[in-house]
């Protein structure tokens, strides 16, 4: 009986895993500048990311300035979630991203993270609405000898992606799937030629390989 769950508890999360790994880490990365503890940049910064966090529980994205005494203190902050999680999941990653956001960017001015299901942002650089086509993170299938029927569909997908529009973008072709998702900030072109740049990277950079994952400052595409 415990096995028989176990096992079908296993085969579930084979076949669901965009459910069953929302919360999985993609990256994080902190600024270099650090503030000092127990100054009103702390308690600013607690109160953008508890802003973040209590949005999420209703909007799938949102963006937050907190103006402190001084320039200086001046901090924005952004999350986005996965365009297909609903509303309780949404808050629970922007949640889980916040509480791991702590402990890797302790003191630091500025953090971001990226897990399955969102991405959370703060710094007190000015980027909201700015494009950001720096490659975050990325990740290629290991060469398996070029296959063409297989990047056929790869190809195809890629390009449903450009072409979709939107945020959030699905496609498939057989056994190829493929998402693509944009920072909700970024206006309808900057999300479009961010897009376009995570695709071209795809093909570039994960040459034949049979999944990809390009992570760039304001959008991905897989
Ligand atoms: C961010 O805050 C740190 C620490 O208070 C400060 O040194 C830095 O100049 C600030 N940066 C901006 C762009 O305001």
């Amino acid at each position: 009986m415990a096995i028989a769950l176990l096992l079908s508890l296993f085969f579930l999360s084979l076949f669901h895993p965009l459910h069953s790994s929302t919360d999985s880490f993609i990256y994080g990365g902190c600024s270099q500048i650090k503030y000092s503890p127990g100054s009103p940049y702390e308690s600013n910064l607690n109160s953008l990311l508890t802003s973040l966090v209590n949005s999420a529980t209703y909007s799938s994205y949102n963006k937050y300035s907190i103006s402190g005494s001084t320039q200086q203190d001046v901090i924005n902050g952004i999350y986005q979630c996965r365009g297909d999680l609903a509303m309780p999941d949404c808050a629970t990653c922007v949640a889980r991203a916040v509480s791991q956001l702590a402990p890797l960017c302790s003191q630091s001015c500025g953090g971001a993270l990226q897990l399955e299901g969102c991405f959370v942002k703060y710094d007190n650089t000015s980027f909201i609405g700015d494009e950001d086509k720096t490659v975050v993170m990325k990740k290629c299938a290991p060469s398996a000898g070029y296959d063409p029927a297989v990047m056929g569909r790869r190809d195809a997908v890629l390009a449903s992606l450009g072409s979709a529009g939107g945020l959030y973008r699905v496609g498939g072709s057989a056994d190829v799937e493929g998402v693509a998702q944009c920072v909700g900030d970024l206006s309808t072109g900057k999300c479009q030629d961010c897009v376009t740049e995570a695709i071209g990277r795809l093909k570039t950079d994960c040459g034949g390989a049979v999944f990809g994952d390009m992570f760039l400052g304001k959008c991905y595409a897989r």
